[in-house]
């Protein structure tokens, strides 16, 4: 297979059903590599199966996908040994200390030193003083950190993080802020899946809004903004929010009832 890409991730056409119920429609979106990604749905909108579709684990109905140039149903394998994947339940296993957790990982994927991997990592993520300590002690956000560190192992070029920070508190949301912002710096391109627009706000250097199983916006946060109805601007003196945009996208109640398509 041909790689004629430059995208990290490529998603073409993609539909999924589970028995009678259609959850993607006809996905569609590119992904740059080392950029942040965020792929934004209310629950149930279809953001997991997306992700388990590029991840492997799922089969889609129809459409293609590429990650990191290979074909996630042609070449499945290829793509397994490119990415990690964290989902929003940590993996991490709480009778083991931080540091085991992270060597077990290691020695797993066959690092050469198994220890220093460890140690590397949980200094790059605050963790060092608590590597010594069970995970039952961590706190939510401390955990959510150690899974990410743990997904990092072996370099992936492309890591999905699915809810990365669902269920956690604002300050522990932050902290994984942080550390998702230092992958894109590192080179990691990085898709994560968010319910939270101000996480999209925060994060990403491109938001695509799925809803009723496609894409219903796909842009930086700039363009999305110029996407509200010109109507809605002229009165808004401060620039709108991600909230008002996807308000008025969706079509929830707001006191702008106009849509982009309804201005053509
Ligand atoms: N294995 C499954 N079998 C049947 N329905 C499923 C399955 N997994 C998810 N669904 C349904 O598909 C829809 C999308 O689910 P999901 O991809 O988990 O959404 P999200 O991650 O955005 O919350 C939901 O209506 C969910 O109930
Ligand atoms: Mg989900």
């Amino acid at each position: 297979m041909t790689m004629t890409t430059t995208a990290a991730i490529e998603v073409r056409g993609i539909e999924k059903s589970y028995d009678d119920l259609p959850v993607l429609r006809g996905v569609d979106f590119d992904v740059v590599p080392g950029s942040i990604f965020a792929l934004l749905g209310a629950n149930g909108a279809g953001k997991t199966t997306l992700v388990r579709i590029l991840s492997t684990l799922l089969r889609p109905d129809a459409g293609t996908a590429a990650v990191h140039g290979y074909d996630v149903t042609a070449d499945a394998q290829r793509v397994r040994e490119s990415i990690s994947l964290t989902g929003q339940f940590a993996a991490v296993d709480e009778i083991l200390t931080g540091r085991e957790n992270l060597v077990l990982v290691a020695r797993l994927r066959h690092q050469r030193d198994p220890g220093t991997v460890a140690d590397a990592l949980l200094e790059r993520f605050r963790l060092t003083d608590a590597g010594g300590r069970k995970v039952a002690t961590y706190s939510g956000g401390m955990r959510r950190r150690l899974d990410i560190a743990m997904s990092l192992i072996g370099d992936p070029a492309v890591i999905f993080l699915d809810e990365p920070t669902t269920g956690l508190d604002p300050e522990a949301r932050i902290d994984v802020w942080e550390v998702v912002q230092e992958l894109a710096t590192r080179g990691t391109t990085v898709l994560l899946t968010t319910q939270y627009l101000e996480e999209a706000e925060q994060l990403a250097d491109r938001i695509a809004i799925l809803r009723d199983g496609r894409i219903i916006a796909d842009g930086t946060l700039a363009e999305l903004k110029r996407m509200l109805p010109a109507a809605k601007v002229e009165y808004v003196e401060k620039q709108p929010t991600l909230e008002e945009i996807f308000l008025a996208l969706t079509g929830a109640r707001t006191d702008s009832t106009t849509t982009p398509e309804d201005r053509s």
